[in-house]
This record gives structure tokens, C-alpha cells and sequence, in this order.
């Protein structure tokens, strides 16, 4: 990646895998920034990774190309609210990492004209396997476009919506999807142990049968039914074992699991935005 400067508004875990990932990728140290009130966490991050660090946001902010707004949901207005100003005059594209903040209402608080990127990143992009998707206000341009792009990329895989309704179904499934396989994860290591493995065995085999699958999944051509099929033979173990899940209605369950989770994250939309 070029010289381009990239500032980070709150050094907290989110900021601290993107800039790892960022450098690792070649982004260089001196060419980021964070800002971040406390000062033992921004002292750490210059110290681990050479970047630059400012306890005042508008400082780090100052003629940055990519301002990144990585605060809890709740800071984000007064946040916007205090760099609108300075970010409309120096032309910084913003991105927002922080989830259910509309990008209207990052604009409005900003004070609008500037464009705003918004990401939903989630919980796996701390360990350089997340899944994001971005959503560019329309006065976006490409280069800006690319910029958030290759941003979160650092930490995993990209994709972009075209409308930003689409983040609360980003939200349910992504967003708050590791949880569902670490329920998936406990229950089903829970039930091996009741069949007589000690703990240790029965987490090892369920956490990398958890990856195999995954990882089979991703680099199979075939779609995650045909997989399944092709280790349910006629009668077997895994056959008795699936009639289990369809007698239990899974799609079902996903799907108000999934629907209960983009009505939340709508909810919480218009909660955030009303601040
Ligand atoms: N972690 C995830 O997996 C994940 C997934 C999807 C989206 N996100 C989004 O990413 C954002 C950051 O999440 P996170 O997990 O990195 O949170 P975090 O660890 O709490 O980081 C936020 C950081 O911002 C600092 N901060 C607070 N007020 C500030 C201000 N006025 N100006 C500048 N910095 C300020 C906080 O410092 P103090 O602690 O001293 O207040 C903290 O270091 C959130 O909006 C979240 O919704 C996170």
C-alpha cells in the first residue's frame, strides 16, 4: 500500500487488528496514527507497533486521507460532532467501523458533505479471519472506495452492498454469527462428553472439525449441501445423526434466530441515530 495516512479515532481492539494487519501487509508504521484518551493503551500501541500516537482526536485527524472512526456506537456523535469541521476541510474520506451508526447520521453529525464509508467488521478480524461488508455513501470516490477497502482487508474478507438496509442482515449473519457456532461449538462438545470423552479430547475434536468444515466449505468448489450429502451415506452414522437435525426444524430456527437479530440491529439504528 502507498503513503497514504490513515488515522485511527480510539485505540481499542478493533483499531489494534487493523493496524497490525495493516502493517503486516506493508502499510508503513509512520504513516498511522491513532488517538486515544488513555494513555497506558496509546503508549503500547507506539511502543508494539511504531505507529504515531495523540491523546486529541483533531490531531491525529489533521490532514490524515482516511480518518477511521474505531469508538464504542454510543461515542460515535460527539466524536463526529467535534471533528465535522476540520475533516470537511481537509477532504478526509471517514470510515466507520462502528456497528448500527447509519452513515446519514455519521454525515449529519459530521455536519455533512463528507463522505462517509461505513464497515461491519466482526468479532474473527482480531485474529486476521473477519468478515466485512461496506457500504460507500454515494459521493464516495473510487480511490476512497479502494482505501476502505484494502483497510479491511488487513483483517479478512471484503464485500460491498449496494444499499446500507442490507447491514442488518450483514449484522445477523456475520456480525453476530460467530456466536451461533460457539453455541454450535459448546453444545456440541458438551454432548461428546456425556458420550464419555474427557473435556480436553471432546473440545480438540469439536473445535477442528469446526475448521475442517469451514475450510472445506471455502475451498470446495461444491455448494455446503452437496458437501453434506457426500459424507451421508444411506444408513450410516451421519444419516441417523441429520434426521435428528431436520426432525428439529433447523431452517426454521436460523431463520428466526437470523430475523430476530436484523430486527435488533434495526432497532438499535434508529436508537443511535437519535442521539
Ligand atoms: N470488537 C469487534 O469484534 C467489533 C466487531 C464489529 C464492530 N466493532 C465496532 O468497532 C468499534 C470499536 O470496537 P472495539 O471492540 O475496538 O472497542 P474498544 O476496545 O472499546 O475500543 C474503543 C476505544 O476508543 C476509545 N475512546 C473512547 N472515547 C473516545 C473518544 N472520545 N475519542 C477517542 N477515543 C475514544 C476507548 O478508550 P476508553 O476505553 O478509555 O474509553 C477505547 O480504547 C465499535 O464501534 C464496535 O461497534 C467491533
Amino acid at each position: 500500500m502507498s503513503e497514504t495516512t490513515i488515522a485511527f479515532i480510539g485505540g481499542g481492539n478493533m483499531a489494534r487488528s487493523l493496524i497490525g494487519g495493516l502493517i503486516a501487509d506493508g502499510h508503513p508504521p509512520a504513516a498511522l496514527r491513532v488517538a486515544e484518551p488513555d494513555t497506558d493503551r496509546r503508549e503500547q500501541m507506539i511502543s508494539d507497533f511504531g505507529i504515531q500516537g495523540f491523546e486529541d482526536n483533531a490531531t491525529a485527524a489533521r490532514g490524515a486521507d482516511a480518518v477511521i472512526l474505531a469508538v464504542k456506537p454510543h461515542t460515535m456523535a460527539d466524536v463526529a460532532r467535534d471533528l465535522g469541521n476540520q475533516l470537511r476541510d481537509a477532504g478526509s474520506v471517514v470510515i466507520s467501523i462502528a456497528a448500527g451508526v447509519r452513515t446519514t447520521d455519521i454525515a449529519d453529525w459530521l455536519g455533512g458533505d463528507v463522505p462517509v464509508i461505513r464497515a461491519m467488521p466482526n468479532t474473527p478480524a482480531l485474529v486476521q479471519t473477519g468478515a466485512t461488508a461496506l457500504f460507500a455513501m454515494p459521493m464516495a470516490t473510487a480511490d476512497q472506495r479502494d482505501l476502505a477497502e484494502t483497510t479491511m482487508r488487513a483483517v479478512g474478507l471484503v464485500v460491498w452492498l449496494p444499499d446500507e438496509q442490507q447491514m442488518d442482515a450483514v449484522t445477523a449473519l456475520s456480525g453476530s454469527g460467530p456466536a451461533y457456532f460457539f453455541m454450535t461449538m459448546e453444545v456440541m462438545q458438551a454432548a461428546a462428553e456425556r458420550l464419555g470423552l474427557t473435556e480436553e479430547t471432546a473440545r480438540l475434536l469439536t473445535l477442528e472439525t469446526a475448521l475442517g468444515a469451514a475450510r472445506m466449505a471455502l475451498e470446495s468448489a461444491e455448494d455446503p449441501a452437496t458437501l453434506r450429502r457426500r459424507v451421508t451415506s444411506p444408513g450410516g452414522t451421519t444419516a441417523a445423526a441429520l434426521e435428528q437435525l431436520e426432525h428439529a426444524d433447523l431452517a426454521a430456527v436460523y431463520q428466526r434466530t437470523l430475523d430476530a437479530a436484523a430486527a435488533r440491529a434495526a432497532e438499535l439504528g434508529d436508537e443511535l441515530g437519535a442521539q
